[in-house]
């Protein structure tokens, strides 16, 4: 580990390969917890996974993963680190049951001890009868199960997931997050996960590092991303029209407000103005069912000019 707590470094770290610049002198600090890269793709986060374990070589820059130079401790670095590829990377006719205690015995694990840890990984991510099957029949989302059970089966500290939710439909990438954010409060695992999708890690990740090209477009703690907006969102139960009702009578005494859907917004320049909301509520004989501080999306904080890349406003599961 490094004395400065982060776990991975990159300075002017840069990578070209024939016509392409995949990393262009990109500076990046990483610290404990999870951490998503977010970037449409070709933006680079393979590439950059891949020099971090020590599978690429930088063109140029440097690089420290848990204090080390992936070059020159390869060996090292996969020990205390694990990898879900991004691809297919599971023998079609093993069981996962076998593949992760192969894997686990690979990392020098005592048999008895793979065994056990082989077992606890498959039971983590939901493999239970299947793990006696062939892979090769296995569902998209058993695959990605299979290959995050490699990927923790030697009690890494620090594991790398490459588009983890890739193929997946919403139900099971809300289950895969789950599973990504128990990695690292039940293992203590730090989590560095990859997706082109910015509002997908939202709930899971700590802090957000977009790439764009090669390079950092920006990197921040999650909730400073999506700090308040510095207004709420009032709900009251009432007849048909309470919420005009509402939203009049603060009006009237000077604070902004206005509909949501049925709800309410209501600017807050100063904390009177909750006093005010609830006095109104009682003045109006109207229950107050929710007073809620609205956060920024992350797709509200990036969404793009008309003109830029798309990919990174969409968000197949929408947000309100
Ligand atoms: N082996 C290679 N040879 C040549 N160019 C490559 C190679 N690997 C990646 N590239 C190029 O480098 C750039 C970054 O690719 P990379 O795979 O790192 O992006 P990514 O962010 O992981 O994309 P995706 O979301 O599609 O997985 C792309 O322009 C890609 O075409
Ligand atoms: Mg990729």
């Amino acid at each position: 580990m490094t004395g400065d707590h982060s776990v991975v470094e990159t300075n002017r770290l840069t990578k070209q390969y024939p016509g392409v610049t995949a990393l262009d002198a990109l500076s990046l600090e990483i610290r404990p917890g999870i951490t998503g890269v977010v970037g449409v793709n070709g933006a680079g986060k393979s590439t950059l996974i891949k020099i971090l374990l020590g599978l690429l070589p930088p063109t140029s820059g440097s690089v420290r993963v848990l204090g080390m130079d992936p070059q020159e401790s390869a060996r090292d670095i996969r020990a205390l680190v694990g990898y879900m590829p991004e691809h297919d990377c599971l023998p079609a006719d093993v069981t996962a049951a076998d593949f992760v205690l192969h894997m686990a015995t690979m990392s020098g694990l005592p048999r008895q001890a793979s065994r056990e840890r082989a077992s606890d990984v498959l039971r983590h991510v939901g493999l239970d009868e299947e793990r006696h099957r062939a892979m090769g029949g296995y569902s998209t989302g058993m695959k990605q199960r299979a290959k995050l059970a490699q990927a923790l089966v030697h009690d890494p500290a620090l594991v790398f997931l490459d588009e983890p939710t890739s193929g997946l439909d919403p139900r099971a990438r809300d289950d895969m997050l789950e599973l990504i954010a128990r990695v690292h409060a039940d293992f203590g695992i730090s989590v560095i996960v990859t997706s082109h999708l910015l509002g997908e890690l939202e709930r899971t990740a700590d802090r957000i590092v977009v790439l764009d090209s090669g390079r950092l477009l920006r990197a921040s703690s999650t909730s400073d991303l999506t700090q308040t907006t510095g207004t709420v969102l009032v709900e009251v139960l009432g007849p048909a029209g309470s919420d005009r009702l509402l939203g009049q009578a603060l009006l009237d005494r000077g604070i902004s407000a206005w509909p949501v859907g049925s709800d309410t917004e209501v600017q807050v320049d100063g904390p009177e103005v909750l006093d005010v909301i609830r006095d109104v509520a009682v003045d109006l004989d109207l229950g107050l069912v929710r007073l809620q501080e609205r956060r920024h999306t992350l797709d509200e904080v990036f969404l793009p000019p008309p003109s830029s890349s798309p990919a990174l406003a969409a968000h197949p599961g929408g947000h309100p």
